[in-house]
């Protein structure tokens, strides 16, 4: 007998209904789709007239041909037609009209009743104002199964073949610059109405789970066990490597006494963060944000005793992962520490995760193409010559977080319609309901990994005092930067 599913009711986070926590459908089998790539070419050169009479370079030029419709046709048909995980949530089967209007009349025509609409389908057409919930964004994002389908749809592909992929090989300094700065320098006040004043735009954590922590006491409680595993003494030299708006620098600044160095590609990050170090009361000499791409960070081998990146190594990319993690090894002292938090997916992904993780490529972070799962980033983080001495999951902190932001968001929808109009409010209020759910169910969760070079005469033994994980407390008074 296998044990029923589990609803949880702790404050901490946006619990999920019963309906909420329905498995989808994650069929996908490698060595099928080979066998069809390699098989349906060869079945077609035996029988197709003329091409019969080819030999195996002809065989070879059908693999090419063919390759790529089949596997588009076998993704298609998976996402379709595959067997969800478990059937332990019954889905109430109610028509989709009980949960969104569809003001477009050939949609209308197409998903109806019991025919769910392609989740694609669906938020295209609610960002463009054809589409609606008929309530609470998040709570009918809870009964999703209900009434979306999660299937590959042709929008996808053209999205996967022709945004996704260039982006993945090409990554140039250039598309950094402009993806990056098109996403952070849209307004401080934007981010504002949803990261509230503490400005951190990564995941916290969760300290207490008999009440609702405010998302300020999330981030302190993440930017306060993130120095404490720094371990943080004045005289250490740390450097921040895609800091955001500075609430980290300036907390370190002002609460150990430490030099600090932040780097942003973000024009209206980095005057904010020099604003905010100037606000608590820390001099410029001491801690500064420099704008700048972090390829140019300044300083030679070992000059920084401490550094720390949180959730900025998505927007490295695959393909210079393996640059970025040698030039943080170099920049790092010997006896130095090294925190990095990144985001990623599950390795056992259910076609919902694909679906949302390609929708937060193209409409919330492009150019964010390396978030890859656990395995993926420890192996890269050991090849680059790290050992690592701690990792904390906190997937289910980001939900917490998100939460959070969602709440915000929504308390000041006239305002960001007043400014930014209504399609950059319904994209961001979907991404904040979707994550708060997508982070909670595993399908993405964020990784906080403590590392220092592996080497030979690294003083392991003087990390045992803070091998601290997340109910970390301060050894020190601290005072807030927000
Ligand atoms: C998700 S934000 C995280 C900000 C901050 N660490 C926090 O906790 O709030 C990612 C940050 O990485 C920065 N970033 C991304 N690519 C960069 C690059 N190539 N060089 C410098 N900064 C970069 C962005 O400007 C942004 O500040």
């Amino acid at each position: 007998m296998s044990t029923p599913v589990k609803v949880t009711t702790t404050p901490a986070i946006k619990n999920a209904p019963l309906v909420g926590l329905a498995e989808g459908n994650g069929s996908f089998n490698n060595l099928h789709l080979a066998a069809l790539v390699l098989g349906v070419p060869w079945f077609v050169k035996r029988t197709l007239p003329l091409v019969n009479r080819g030999g195996f370079k002809t065989y070879l030029f059908l693999v090419l041909l063919l390759g790529l419709p089949i596997t588009i046709a076998y993704w298609t048909v998976m996402s379709m037609y595959g067997q969800r995980k478990n059937e332990k949530v019954q889905l109430p089967g109610k028509d989709i009209e009980e949960y969104i209007t569809l003001k477009d009349p050939e949609l209308r025509a197409q998903y109806k009743g019991k025919e769910k609409i392609p989740m694609q389908v669906f938020h295209d057409a609610f960002f463009d104002g054809k589409a609606e919930f008929n309530g609470d964004v998040l709570d009918i994002m809870e009964q999703r199964h209900d009434w979306a389908k999660m299937v590959f749809t042709p929008e996808l592909f053209k999205h996967v073949f022709f945004g996704l992929i260039p982006d993945v090989i090409f990554h140039t300094r250039s598309q950094d610059e402009e993806q990056v700065r098109g996403h952070y320098d849209r307004g401080d006040d934007y981010y504002e109405w949803f990261l509230g004043p503490s400005m951190v735009y990564t995941s916290g954590i969760v300290q207490d789970l008999s009440r609702e922590e405010t998302l300020e006491e999330l981030q302190t409680n993440k930017i306060s066990v993130v120095c404490e595993k720094l371990g943080l003494t004045p005289e250490d030299r740390l450097l921040d490597v895609g800091c955001g708006w500075g609430s980290l620098a300036a907390f370190a600044a002002k609460n150990y006494g430490c030099d600090v160095t932040g780097i942003t590609l973000g024009k209206n990050q980095t005057k904010f963060g020099n604003d905010r170090i100037k606000a608590a009361g820390v001099t410029h000499d001491k801690a500064r944000i420099l704008c700048m791409d972090a390829r140019e960070i300044p300083g030679g081998p070992g000059h920084y005793t401490k550094i720390v990146s949180l959730e900025m190594a998505e927007h490295v990319g695959i393909r210079r992962y393996a640059s970025f993690l040698r030039q943080m090894y170099d920049l790092l002292d010997d006896n130095g520490v090294f925190v990095m938090q990144v985001a990623g997916i599950r390795p056992s992904w259910q076609y919902e995760d694909l679906i949302w993780g390609l929708f937060m490529n193209k409409y919330i972070f492009p150019g964010a193409d390396a978030s890859c799962s656990l395995g993926w980033v420890i192996k890269q983080v050991e090849a680059a010559g790290f050992e690592v001495k701690n990792i904390d999951v906190l997937g289910v902190h980001y939900s917490a977080t998100i939460f959070r932001w969602y709440k915000n968001w929504i308390s000041n929808k006239d305002k960001v319609i007043a400014k930014y109009g209504e399609r950059w409010y319904r994209i961001w209020v979907f991404f904040l309901a979707y994550s708060t759910i997508t982070s909670r169910q595993g399908s993405a969760s964020v990784f906080q990994i403590t590392m220092h070079k592996n080497l030979n005469a690294y003083p392991r033994i003087e990390g045992v005092k803070n091998h601290a994980s997340i109910l970390v407390k301060p050894q020190r008074e601290i005072s807030a930067v927000f």
